[in-house]
């Protein structure tokens, strides 16, 4: 009987769904159950010699028992997914508080390097950073800094001049990074504690120059600003920078846009102080140029002279660099050479 052939399909499946173990195994069973070559399809085919009048009722009953696994079908995949899922999970575990293994993709330029150590200094102690153009107005690089065209302090600088601008402008390629103080000043009114590294560039070159470089500026403008903290800051930097607690001078020099001037010379790395190749039997090593910041530079961005001073500095970072790295020809900074690079993998 067509009717008994059915329901024993209906409980031949499930019973089959029950012990089927995976999803692959559901998958299976469903397509020999219910595909277009499987069992009830065969069963189906007997339809055509039923009796007409039972074919309706027959036809309900497939329909029901085929409804009626179908959802036990889906019940189950569910389950089994879910199964799976876990399973899963659990074999693939990541412990997220293992540490990280780092895979090393080249190392940070030693320049690159000691401008993020200078920079680290002077963030410590509440400097914020600013940048400005390389390609700079003749008024920012000198003008404002107190170098009036004609002035022989411009000869201090082999300055790169460039075709004016559209307005008739005259423009350098900056020589120095003290034009971001200006620019910093001319926004903003004081308190003002800044650092500015970036590349500067002069028309010189040879064994201890090269025609681009890298230079930090750092000025602090306030009420009641003097010499003696200027001296704390750059004792207090170099002393971190080069991790030591090291000796540090300040012999009076001229710059045009601080008053006074002066040049921190600290102790030779090298010879402690005894003399050698480094320091030219000196025992000492010129480090950075240094002053209070003049009066007409502050007028020339619009600070009241009578309520604000400031100091500023000026460093090389190659020459820092090098002092640090001991790396003793500046070439090697420039030429790429892997091998050299390779030892600034950290
Ligand atoms: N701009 C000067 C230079 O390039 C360095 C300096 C900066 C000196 C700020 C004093 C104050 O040599």
């Amino acid at each position: 009987m067509l009717r008994d052939e059915l329901q024993r399909w209906h409980k031949g499946v499930l019973a089959e769904l029950a012990a089927a173990a995976s999803v692959e195994a559901v998958e299976q069973l469903r397509v020999a159950a219910l595909g277009r070559k499987g069992e009830l399809t065969r069963i189906l085919r007997g339809l055509g010699q039923v009796e007409a009048a039972e074919r309706p009722a027959l036809g309900e009953l497939a329909n029901r028992l085929k409804e009626s696994f179908s959802q036990a079908l889906g019940e189950r995949l569910g389950v089994l997914q879910k199964e799976a899922l876990a399973a899963r999970l659990e074999a693939e575990r990541i412990d997220v508080t293992l540490p990280g293994r780092e895979r090393s993709v080249g190392g940070m330029h030693p320049i690159t390097r000691a401008m993020g150590e200078i920079t680290a200094v002077f963030t410590a102690l509440g400097f914020a950073t600013a940048s400005g153009p390389e390609i700079e107005s003749d008024w920012h690089n000198f003008g404002a800094l107190n170098i009036p065209a004609d002035h022989p302090a411009r000869e201090m600088h082999d300055t790169f001049y460039l075709p004016d601008d559209a307005g008739g402008g005259k423009r350098v390629l900056r020589t120095h990074t003290s034009p971001v103080q200006i620019r910093v000043m001319e926004g903003r009114q004081p308190p003002l504690r800044v650092i500015a590294p970036g590349r500067v560039f002069r028309c010189d070159s040879d064994v201890t120059h090269t025609p681009m470089f890298h230079q930090v500026e750092g000025f602090l403008v306030d009420t009641g600003v003097h010499f003696g903290q200027l001296k704390g800051v750059l004792e207090h930097f170099l002393r971190r920078f080069f991790e030591r607690e090291l000796p540090v001078r300040f012999r009076p020099s001229y710059f045009p846009f601080t008053e006074p001037s002066a040049e921190a010379d600290m102790g030779c790395l090298f010879c402690q102080g005894g003399g050698c190749r480094i320091c030219k039997g000196t025992g000492w090593l010129e480090v950075l140029g240094c002053g209070m910041i003049h009066p007409n530079v502050l007028a020339n961005v619009g600070i009241d002279r009578e309520i604000h001073s400031g100091f500023a500095f000026g460093m090389g970072v190659e020459r820092l660099a090098m002092l640090k790295y001991g790396i003793d020809d500046m070439r090697a900074l420039f030429d790429n050479d892997v091998r050299f690079l390779e030892k600034f993998r950290q």
